[in-house]
């Protein structure tokens, strides 16, 4: 994904600052809005947020996205003839959303059995100690419950194409009421 992140100051120093500026409206906003929701904060319990998501976390998956390797049936031909520059437009708008996560009811023991074993997971040294994300570990704070649940699931069981390996690894050994643990601290977490 290097090619991406080498490009963002080419083309800032080739079109100059005042051409950056009037090209700064990423394309297809409505479109996401439909699913991920205004400004990112998803109202669908199974479709994640993108608000507050490291840049570059959305970079890389926005690539792997169009160029079918991560497969989301959902996405199919959403993205299909952006540049990887309009990739760049996009993952720079959802990074600066601010999340507005919903509010559900929390249930203290879960969350409380969730919080623990996430420390000792140590999934805070990738997400952070807040779990708001860097680089291209996503924000898993105030995320929804179902999709941090599904993806979860996911990860540990059969990842699928184009998913990093990393996240294979560190659920291994994790049942399923462990998960729901996990899913319930971290989407409450504000
Ligand atoms: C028809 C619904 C739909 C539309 C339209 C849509 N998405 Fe998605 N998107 C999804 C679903 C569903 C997922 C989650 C798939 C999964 O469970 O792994 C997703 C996942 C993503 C992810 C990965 C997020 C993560 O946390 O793993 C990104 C980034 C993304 N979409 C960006 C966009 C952008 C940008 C647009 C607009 C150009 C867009 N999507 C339009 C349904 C949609
Ligand atoms: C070694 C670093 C590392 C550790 C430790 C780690 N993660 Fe991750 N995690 C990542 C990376 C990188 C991704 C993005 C993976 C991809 O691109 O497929 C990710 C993705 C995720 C996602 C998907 C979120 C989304 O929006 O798509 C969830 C949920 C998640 N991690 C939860 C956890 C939990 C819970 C733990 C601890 C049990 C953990 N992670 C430990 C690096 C890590």
């Amino acid at each position: 994904m290097r090619f991406i992140c080498t490009l963002l100051p080419t083309l800032t120093l080739l079109l100059g600052p005042a051409a950056a500026q009037t090209q700064a409206q990423p394309p297809r906003l409505e479109l996401c809005a439909a699913c991920h929701g205004p400004q990112g904060n998803s109202q669908i319990p199974q479709i994640p947020s993108l608000a507050g998501q490291p840049r570059i976390f959305v970079e890389n998956q926005l690539v792997l996205i169009r160029e079918g390797l991560r497969d989301i049936p959902a996405m199919k031909g959403v993205l299909d003839g952006l540049k990887d520059s309009d990739l760049i437009l996009l993952a720079k708008y959802f990074s600066e959303q601010v999340p507005v996560p919903l509010a559900g009811p929390v249930d203290t023991a879960r969350f409380e059995r969730g919080k623990v074993l996430a420390h000792s997971m140590l999934c805070g040294t990738c997400h952070l100690p807040d779990y708001k994300g860097r680089e291209q570990m996503p924000r898993l704070a105030g995320q929804h419950e179902s999709f941090l649940r599904a993806v979860m699931e996911e990860y540990r069981d059969k990842p699928g194409p184009g998913r990093d390996t990393v996240m294979n690894n560190a659920l291994h050994g994790l049942n399923n009421q462990h998960l729901d643990d996990l899913a319930h601290f971290l989407a409450n977490l504000r």
